[in-house]
């Protein structure tokens, strides 16, 4: 059910984060997986980009364990921010951010399988419908 796929990621992120080198490595793997990814970063400060990053995995955990007020707003922001009217990120690169995240989730968690490879896409498509949904707004 909905708690048992919550709690299954937060533990895998847990997990990935104690390997101190997720974040990075997702970076690797999504930048050098596509020139119009790295297109779109091209003037960001990584670093500063890394944390943000941690921060919006922790969120799109959070928005699918508790669909709240709070929680939707922050989510409807991300997609504000990133629609056509702004980074102009396209329904394409979530598909190669979604696989990137896998894939690094894959190399980081030693619990990583078939269900976890499930409940991670489930519990990010969740955000990711919202952030697309306002793509053309
Ligand atoms: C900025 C999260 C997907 C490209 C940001 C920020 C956050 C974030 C928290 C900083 C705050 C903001 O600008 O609103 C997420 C999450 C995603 C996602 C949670 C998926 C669910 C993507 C995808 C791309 C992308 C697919 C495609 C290339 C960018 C860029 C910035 C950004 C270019 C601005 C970087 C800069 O400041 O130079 N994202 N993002 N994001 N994101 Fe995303």
């Amino acid at each position: 059910d909905k708690k048992s796929v919550c709690e299954l990621v937060d533990k895998s992120y847990g997990r990935c984060r104690m390997t101190g080198t997720f974040i990075d490595e997702f970076y690797t793997e999504f930048l050098g997986c596509s020139p119009l990814v790295a297109e779109k970063f091209k003037n960001t400060d990584m670093e500063q980009q890394k944390r943000l990053l941690d921060q919006g995995i922790r969120h799109l955990i959070l928005f699918f364990h508790e669909p709240s007020a709070i929680t939707a707003t922050k989510m409807t922001d991300l997609g504000e921010s990133h629609a056509k009217s702004g980074l102009d990120i396209g329904p394409e690169l979530y598909e190669l951010w979604l696989s990137a995240l896998v894939n690094t989730v894959a190399e980081n968690d030693p619990k990583f399988d078939a269900e976890l490879d499930a409940a991670w896409r489930e519990v990010a498509n969740h955000g990711i419908s919202v952030m697309l949904s306002m793509h053309d707004d």
